[in-house]
């Protein structure tokens, strides 16, 4: 079975928990877009672990991790990363780690760019400053660094010193900010490619030789952070949508059997833009709280909201979902009851597909009955309290999708899985 996992919302739904939970029955897990903008977290044997780079799948014995082409790769933090999983007793090797070298490379200037940028602009997106739009930005404007240029020395001076050509005197003249040194840069880079060449390789033809596997390819962001189909510009400079699985990793030649739209049974979001279901200050304190709401990657307080199932639907459309995992269903234990937008009012009718311009129209709520009760303790689908599955119902009903799994903790084991789905 060949499964794509991606997020519904805007990112944070639990894709990481998901991805673990699901790499027992993958062999090759890839994530194939983003960069460290994302922060995957796995909790298991009590120990948390936060992934901005590898695939959550490495906590397992014998899988195989890639990152791909479509990933833009920031080499400190991926050695860090391998450090800190390595300190942990995970065992990772250039056995279980490939890395594309087609991935392109994120700059100490793409770092600053990102700062600069969100500085002076009039209105923010509260981008994690990881450099990530500028790494995308070189790459379709022709410029980039890939890891393959990273190798070899000569190719990647002539691409510092001709990046540093441009980017010094319009860094300096429009930010006012130091330029960069080739010689820093150059070393430092240079260090880096010397300890990431055994993991990289031509990932393409690896994975076509391993096309009979079973592959599981972990989506990061989320539906409405996509370039071209979420809350533009409030979004990445990636595509996270399930279609771009094939691009992102070269290996269309996988036939995807499933694709896992992942949403939390409420909504948040991190960083700017609009955000039609949020709660108010008092309400978006409380689940702040019992969601420990905080970013994994920059530890902003996220947004919190209600559920908004035209937004589901529409990022069911986009990722042409199979399957559903409900996640965080036990941060909603406490209240009595619960609210979710079912449509979209703007100034003359109602409907019910996710509006293009959120300005002219707002969302229109329905009330149901909470399930006020413990439900971390739950395993099994039947031992869910009644509200919880018509919770559940109406998700699927409105959606057009069937719920597979449904979380109810962080925990590794805290997940249901639905009989017959
Ligand atoms: P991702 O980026 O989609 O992988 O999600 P994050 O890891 O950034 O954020 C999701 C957070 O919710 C993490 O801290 C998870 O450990 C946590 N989480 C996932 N599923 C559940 C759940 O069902 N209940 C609770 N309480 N926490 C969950
Ligand atoms: P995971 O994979 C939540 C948000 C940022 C900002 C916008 C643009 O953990 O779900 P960027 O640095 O990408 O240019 O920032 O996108 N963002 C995320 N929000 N989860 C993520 O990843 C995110 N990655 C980026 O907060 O609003
Ligand atoms: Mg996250």
């Amino acid at each position: 079975m060949n499964t794509i996992v991606v997020g519904l919302q805007w990112g944070d739904e639990g894709k990481g928990k998901i991805i673990d939970y699901l790499s027992r029955d993958a062999d090759i897990i890839v994530r194939f877009q983003g960069g460290n903008n994302a922060g995957h977290t796995v909790v298991c044997g009590g120990k948390k672990y936060i992934f901005h780079v590898i695939p959550s799948g490495i906590l397992h014995k014998n899988k195989i991790c890639v990152i791909g082409n479509g990933v833009v790769l920031d080499p400190k933090v991926l050695l860090d990363e391998i450090e800190y999983l390595k300190k942990n007793g995970i065992d990772i090797s250039p056995e279980n780690l490939k890395i594309s070298s087609l991935a392109h490379v994120i700059m100490p200037y793409h770092r600053s760019l990102d700062s600069f940028r969100e500085a002076k602009r009039e209105q923010k997106i509260g981008t994690t400053k990881r450099g990530i739009g500028p790494c995308y930005s070189d790459k379709i404007a022709r410029c980039g660094v890939r890891v393959v240029d990273l190798l070899d020395c000569d190719t990647l001076a002539f691409k510092i010193k001709d990046n540093l050509n441009e980017k010094n005197p319009l860094y300096k003249n429009v930010y006012g900010a130091a330029p960069f040194s080739f010689n820093d840069v150059f070393s430092e880079y240079n260090d880096y490619a010397k300890k990431l060449a055994p993991y990289c390789c031509d990932t393409v033809e690896y994975l076509y030789d391993k096309r009979k596997k079973r592959f599981l390819f972990e989506g990061a962001q989320g539906t409405f952070l996509d370039v071209d189909f979420g809350t533009y510009p409030f979004v990445t400079s990636s595509s996270t949508i399930a279609p771009n699985a094939g691009v992102g990793s070269g290996a269309p030649f996988v036939k995807i059997d499933r694709v896992i739209g992942v949403t939390k049974a409420y909504t948040t979001r991190v960083g700017e833009g609009p955000f039609p279901t949020e709660f108010d200050e008092k309400m978006g304190e409380q689940i702040r709280k019992l969601g420990n709401e905080f970013g994994a990657t920059t530890q902003r307080p996220r947004r919190c909201g209600w559920l908004d199932l035209p937004l589901l639907r529409r990022a069911a459309i986009l990722n042409n979902i199979t399957h559903i995992a409900l996640t965080k269903l036990d941060v909603l234990d406490s209240l009595p009851q619960l609210k979710y937008a079912y449509a979209y009012e703007g100034k003359f009718k109602k409907f019910s597909a996710f509006p293009h311009d959120l300005s002219l129209a707002r969302p229109v709520y329905k009330t149901i009955e909470g399930w006020h009760c413990d439900t971390t303790g739950v395993r099994g689908y039947k031992k869910l309290p009644r509200q919880v599955k018509n919770y559940i119902q109406l998700i699927e009903k409105f959606v057009g999708a069937k719920v597979q799994y449904a979380s109810v903790g962080q925990n590794r084991d805290a997940i249901i899985k639905k009989p017959g789905v």
